[in-house]
């Protein structure tokens, strides 16, 4: 795998396009141009809903997201890491990893102390990230398992430029 590096989406707005797709196609409760508005919306300021794209050389091999839940959950507003993603050609390469270190330390970097997040069937992949399990709910129509992550402030590094 050529070097890899994860550049904020605002910095690459013509990568939405490509990951809108692989959103789509993984998670399909919404459609593609729901995704794309979605996206979008990442763009419009500095602060949070934020995505992190990861580049191998020139391609995009993964994404990740944080946006603001108002009462995911039944939790009060927080913010969440979302949009977890892999080519499928490059996992299991430590890409995964990149991009969740890379989302914490915007998250940290943005000033938020603890991140959340849902997973239907990767809960011993966040536990190996240092990820808790919080508790059972149904979301998007399915049982998954509320996790969490207080961040220290040591990772406070900035994706773009
Ligand atoms: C989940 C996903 C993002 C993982 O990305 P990845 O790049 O393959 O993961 P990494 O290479 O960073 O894995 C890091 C470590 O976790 C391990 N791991 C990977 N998937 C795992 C799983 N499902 N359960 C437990 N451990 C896992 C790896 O073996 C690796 O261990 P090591 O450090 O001992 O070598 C990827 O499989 C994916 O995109 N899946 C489809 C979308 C998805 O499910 N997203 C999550 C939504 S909540």
């Amino acid at each position: 795998m050529a070097s890899l590096r994860l550049l904020d989406l605002r910095c690459c707005r013509e990568r939405l396009a490509t990951i809108a797709s692989w959103h789509q196609l993984e998670w399909q409760q919404q459609d593609l141009s729901e995704r794309t508005r979605q996206l979008t919306t990442h763009l419009e300021t500095e602060a949070i809903p934020t995505t992190l794209v990861a580049l191998s050389g020139d391609c995009a091999v993964g994404s990740v997201s944080l946006v603001r839940y108002q009462r995911l959950g039944g939790y009060p507003a927080s913010v969440w890491l979302a949009n977890m993603y892999v080519v499928p050609e490059l996992r299991l390469k430590g890409v995964g990893s990149r991009l969740v270190a890379g989302a914490e330390a915007e998250a940290a970097r943005q000033g938020v102390e603890k991140l959340f997040l849902y997973t239907h069937d990767q809960e011993n992949y966040y536990k190996k990230l240092g990820w808790h399990s919080l508790r059972q709910h149904r979301l998007a129509g399915r049982p998954a398992t509320i996790m969490t992550r207080t961040l220290d402030e040591a990772r406070n590094q900035k994706a773009c430029g």
